[in-house]
């Protein structure tokens, strides 16, 4: 039973296809790393799955049954979908630990004392690296301070799939290095995980498997050596 699966979905931007009939099964207890040129239409799959772009055709269902190809946003995310976009997305004016409150889980946060969704918080934040940083305002960040925050927010709703879209992006090698043990510690035998990288050596030390896309369609799908070795991913992607 797949935690993630998306069933030959197609999405037209006006009169351009930017994915053509794509199935993926995402398993859990795996990282899947989604590779490929740009425009290749990754995060468009990750806004098909978190139900910011509605597919021409297709389904994309939860754990062997929930369909969410037609759900609200809202809906998704409280599934157990979590999505970090590909832009950090923290609110500078406060601090770390107020920015994981904010993601902590709804239900958590509107009925736990604030001590309670605080010592939460700050779990989330030992989670990510940043536990000395909980009580600094997020807008004094580094980038890649930012996105362990933004991990540690996401994280905040206990996902059952995690969708990262390049979490790598503008990171030095150091910080990539952290990210990638970070990613590694996420993973969990009742999660999936989603990562949309082009960053080659990160994603060969994180992915269990990899699936490479061009022009909306699957090109290969495997190990990162497969991936690596394939005439045709050489050609269109790592060939460049
Ligand atoms: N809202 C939109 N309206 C029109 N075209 C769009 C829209 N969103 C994406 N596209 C187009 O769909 C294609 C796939 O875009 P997408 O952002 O999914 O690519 P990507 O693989 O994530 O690329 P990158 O590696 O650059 O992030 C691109 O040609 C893009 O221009
Ligand atoms: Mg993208």
């Amino acid at each position: 039973m797949s935690a993630l699966l998306i069933d030959d979905i197609s999405v037209e931007f006006g009169r351009f296809r930017a994915i053509d009939r794509l199935s993926l099964a995402i398993d859990y207890g795996e990282i899947r790393g989604v590779i490929g040129p740009n425009g290749a239409g990754k995060t468009t799959v990750l806004d098909v799955v978190s139900g910011i772009t509605r597919p021409k055709a297709g389904r994309v269902v939860l754990d062997g049954g929930l369909e969410i190809t037609r759900a609200s946003e809202t809906l998704i995310a409280r599934s157990g979908v979590r999505r970090k976009f590909q832009k950090p997305s923290v609110f500078d004016a406060l601090t770390a630990a107020e920015n994981v409150a904010v993601g902590v889980e709804g239900r958590l946060r509107r009925t736990a004392p604030a001590a309670e969704v605080r010592r939460r918080a700050l779990d989330l934040l030992d989670a990510v690296g940043l536990a000395d940083e909980a009580d600094r305002q997020a807008g004094e960040f580094s980038h890649g301070q930012k996105q362990w925050l933004e991990i540690a927010m996401v994280l905040g709703g206990d996902p059952k799939v995690l969708l990262l879209d390049e979490p790598v992006a503008g990171l030095s090698d150091e910080e990539t290095e952290k990210t990638a043990a970070l990613v590694r510690s996420l993973k969990r035998p009742d999660r999936a995980i989603v990562v949309v990288e082009h960053d080659m050596g990160f994603v060969e030390t994180i992915a269990d498997r990899v699936t490479v896309l061009h022009e909306g369609r699957t090109l290969f799908e495997g190990s990162m050596a497969g991936a690596r070795a394939d005439a045709r991913v050489i050609e269109v992607y790592l060939g460049r």
